[in-house]
């Protein structure tokens, strides 16, 4: 029996399998493709293994509609990879860290990064708890592109590049707004959008944050940093920042943003 369902997992792997990680190969390029197993079960070792597989030359898609859980923190190393995200990543505890070069990672503006923010800031209620991880970190990455894509309620800062060299992002959108503080109060605290560090030759265009931290950050290390029509929707807007809190060089060179809105949302649904 077993023995058929594998037969038949290898031929028709999403509909039938939950929870599998299935690689094909045409004209020698390979692609991964990772179902979700549902019911809360720990999807990162499937995910790993896909990013193992299919860490060069390769596509890894995940699936539209399907929702993983990200029961551990995970690392991934690509070289020359399509990511194709198009299902949910749902990691209230553990974060993400992507490395490497020529990565080029679109999420077809449904698939990305569900934080369930919320479960941090009723914990908080604005103050800031360690422990809590960031949901996207850009580390030791260059020439990479990530296109159309989203952080949503986040657990941390959204959508932060740590140490990364000629990187697009377009179509990013962040989220992270308290559905229970009561109004007027501010829960969400370190929950920035789009942060920058240790990075160099960076654009972002089309950018929309909604949250209750800075939209966009520029770190100790940012140089030709191009930034082009952003909303910032409620927050503390652009920072240009925490220059002085590192020992270290602390510069920041030729950031250019323009289009930028920046507003204060409904005093009744402030976060
Ligand atoms: C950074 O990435 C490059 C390749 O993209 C790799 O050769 C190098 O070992 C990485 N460095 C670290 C500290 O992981
Ligand atoms: C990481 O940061 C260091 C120090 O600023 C820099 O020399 C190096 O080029 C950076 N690496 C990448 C991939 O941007
Ligand atoms: C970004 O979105 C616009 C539509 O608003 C679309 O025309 C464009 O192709 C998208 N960019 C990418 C890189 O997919
Ligand atoms: C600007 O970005 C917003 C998303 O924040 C997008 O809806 C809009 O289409 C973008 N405008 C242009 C001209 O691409
Ligand atoms: C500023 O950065 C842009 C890329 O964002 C780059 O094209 C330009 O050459 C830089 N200008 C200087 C003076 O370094």
């Amino acid at each position: 029996m077993i023995r058929y369902i594998l037969i038949f997992c290898l031929f028709l792997p999403l509909i039938v399998c939950k929870g599998s990680v299935h690689v094909s190969t045409s004209r020698g390029h390979r692609t991964c493709t990772v179902t979700a197993h549902g019911d809360e079960q720990n999807d990162v070792p499937n995910i790993l293994t896909a990013f193992k597989k299919c860490s060069k030359k390769s596509t890894i898609i995940f699936p539209e509609g399907e929702k993983y859980w990200i029961g551990e923190k995970l690392h991934a190393r690509l070289e020359d990879v399509d990511i194709k995200w198009h299902g949910t990543w749902l990691n209230h505890r553990a974060g993400f860290i992507l490395s490497g070069d020529k990565i080029r990672l679109n999420g077809y503006r449904e698939g990305g990064i569900d934080g369930n923010g919320d479960a941090w800031y009723d914990e908080d209620k604005g103050s800031s708890t360690e422990g809590r991880p960031m949901p996207f970190v850009l580390w030791n990455i260059t020439n990479s592109k990530i296109h159309n894509f989203q952080v949503q309620q986040s657990q941390f800062w959204s959508l932060n590049i740590m140490n990364g060299t000629n990187l697009a992002f377009e179509n990013i959108t962040c989220t992270a707004f308290s559905n229970n503080a009561p109004a007027g109060k501010n829960w969400v605290q370190n929950a920035d959008g789009f942060n920058t560090m240790d990075a160099r030759y960076v654009s972002l265009n089309n950018f929309l944050y909604r949250g209750g931290d800075d939209c966009i950050a520029i770190k100790p290390r940012s140089y030709d940093i191009r930034i082009n029509n952003i909303t910032c929707d409620g927050g503390n807007g652009v920072a240009i920042g925490s220059l002085g809190q590192y020992l270290e060089d602390s510069s920041v060179e030729n950031v250019t943003i323009t289009n930028a809105e920046v507003s204060y949302y409904d005093s009744s649904i402030t976060p």
